[in-house]
Formats: structure tokens, sequence, C-alpha cells
């Protein structure tokens, strides 16, 4: 008899020991929302996700795809290329600073640096390049910095994302990301998962509401006429339309917030540069 119940005190510790030692992270947590997704919209190909609210409305998916045959942005892009082949003053180029001259590397970013202790989006790596070789930095919500990054992430167009979070500091920056995600704020209360997760495939006025999964694959975005869109300027309008106030570009908390939100995204291809309403 006290041998059983020892027998069951001690089975309850170490049930009690594995479910406290199974602590959700960043792998079971992209786990359970492909599953949660997969059950919200059965008819969605996992593939499909970086296509978004498109992937949605079979019309909505014509259109773009007959505006994505002639690009309206194609001279856009251009631009961004002219940008990222203009040599430094020192005759060193973008292409130098990024291993196999910038193709195919996009999908790892953002990553983090454990030596400054912080995420590095693609951005702050263009702009580590800038002042590596003497130049002057861009600013974070410049068109110029958008129009290179599109040049610049078209080259790892197709590329699977695929980013890391190993070790207690990228850890703790990729939770903070994902206190914000389901942190509620601003007049209306609303945290980014009320909409892209508890709602995903309702309709706000005209807009059907996209998983989060696949969201952070295909920046920067054209829209009509010739408007370019960050994914943190992205941030600030979801910010905005919750009456919340938006934060700055290149924030420590943006950064955190795009680095959990691509990890999100891991395994699916890049698209740079894509066309959204
Ligand atoms: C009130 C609902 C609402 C909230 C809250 C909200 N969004 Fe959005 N979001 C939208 C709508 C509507 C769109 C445009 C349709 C779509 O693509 O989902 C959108 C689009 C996006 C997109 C672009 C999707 C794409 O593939 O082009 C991203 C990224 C995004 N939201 C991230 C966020 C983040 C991060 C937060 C929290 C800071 C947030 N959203 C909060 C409604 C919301």
């Amino acid at each position: 008899m006290r041998r059983q119940r020892r027998l069951t005190t001690f089975f309850i510790c170490l049930l009690l020991g594995a479910s406290m030692g199974a602590h959700a992270g960043p792998a079971e947590d992209r786990k359970a929302l492909i599953e949660y997704y997969k059950q919200q919209l059965p008819d969605i190909k996992f593939e499909n996700y970086n296509m978004g609210a498109l992937a949605m409305n079979r019309d909505a998916m014509d259109q773009y795809d007959s505006i994505m045959t002639f690009p309206p942005f194609v001279l856009d892009v251009d631009v961004g290329r002219v940008i990222w082949e203009k040599p430094f003053k020192n005759a060193k180029h973008f292409s130098d600073c990024f291993p196999d001259g910038g193709k195919n590397i996009a999908g790892n970013y953002p990553y983090f640096d454990n030596a400054s202790g912080k995420v590095v989006t693609f951005e702050n790596a263009i702009n580590a390049c800038l002042k590596a070789n003497g130049e002057a930095e861009l600013k974070y919500d410049s068109r110029e910095i958008g129009l290179v990054t599109a040049y610049a992430k078209s080259l790892s167009d197709g590329m699977k994302v695929n980013v890391k979070v190993s070790g207690p500091g990228a850890l703790a920056a990729y939770e903070k990301g994902k206190q914000f995600y389901y942190g509620r704020r601003g007049q209306l209360n609303f945290s980014c998962s009320i909409c892209h997760i508890d709602n995903v495939g309702k309709f706000t006025r005209s807009e059907q509401l996209s998983m989060m999964i696949g969201q952070a694959a295909h920046w920067p975005e054209f829209r009509e006429g010739t408007e370019l869109l960050t994914l943190q300027g992205r941030f600030r309008q979801c910010n905005k339309n919750t009456r919340s106030v938006p934060l700055e570009f290149n924030s420590e908390e943006y950064n955190n917030l795009e680095y959990f939100l691509t990890y999100m995204s891991n395994g699916l291809p890049m698209q740079t540069p894509v066309f959204r309403k």
C-alpha cells in the first residue's frame, strides 16, 4: 500500500516535470498555428499561404495574376537595381557585402546577432554595408531603402524562408516579438492575433483577413500607383487602423516582431517584389 502510494507520487512528479520541461518553443508555436489554420482554412494549401488573402478569393487571385504578367513596378525595381549596382566611393559594391553576391540569402533574415544582442533585419544589413564602406546610411522610412531592398531580395526569389532561433538571446527576442503579436493595444484594444489568427478569413470592411503564416515572405510590396510598402510600414498601418500609435521604423519592438513573424513563414518561398492592392 505504502509502496504503491510512493510509486504514484513518483509518477505524478515525473509527469509534472515532463509538462514543465515541455515549454512550447518556436517550433511548437509554428506547428500549432499551421494545424489551426489547416482547420480554419481547409481548402488552402500550405504552399499558398504566402498569397495571403488572395488565396481566399479566386477573382482577386485572377486579377493579381494578370497584373503580374506586366507588373507596373518594373521600372521601380530597375531603380533599385541601379542603386544596388552603383559602386561605392571605394569602388566596392553592395554585392561584396553578402555571400554569393547576395543571391539566395534574404530568406535567412532577420537573424539574431549574439555580438550586438539584437535582431538584424535585411535593411539593417544594407545599412551596415553602406557604413562599412564609408557611405551614408539610408533612412528606414525612405523610398530608396525600399527600392534597393526590392531589387536585392529579388535575387532570392523562390528561396524558402529560413529564419533560425537558437540560443537564449535569440529566444528572448522571439518571445518579445510574440508578446507584441498577442498583446492588446490602442484605443480599440486589438492585438495582431485577434485579426490574423482568431478572425482569419473573415471580412473587415471590404478586406478579408490573411493568415499570419506566409505574411512575411514577400516584402516590400508595390501597391496601386507607385506606392511601395515595407513590412514594417504594414505594421504601422495595422497599428494605425486599430487606433494604436505606430512605432518607429527599425525600432527594437518592430524588429523583434518582424523576427517572430518571419520565423512563422519558414519553409515558404520568398517572392519579391509583388503587387498588392
Ligand atoms: C483590425 C484587424 C487587424 C489588426 C488588429 C491587425 N491587422 Fe494586419 N491586416 C489587416 C487587414 C484588413 C489587412 C489587409 C488584408 C490582409 O492581407 O490580411 C492586413 C494586412 C496585414 C499584413 C500584410 C499581409 C500581406 O500578405 O500582404 C501584415 C504583414 C499584417 N497585417 C500584420 C499585422 C500585424 C503585425 C499586426 C499587429 C501589430 C496586425 N497586422 C494587426 C487587419 C488587421
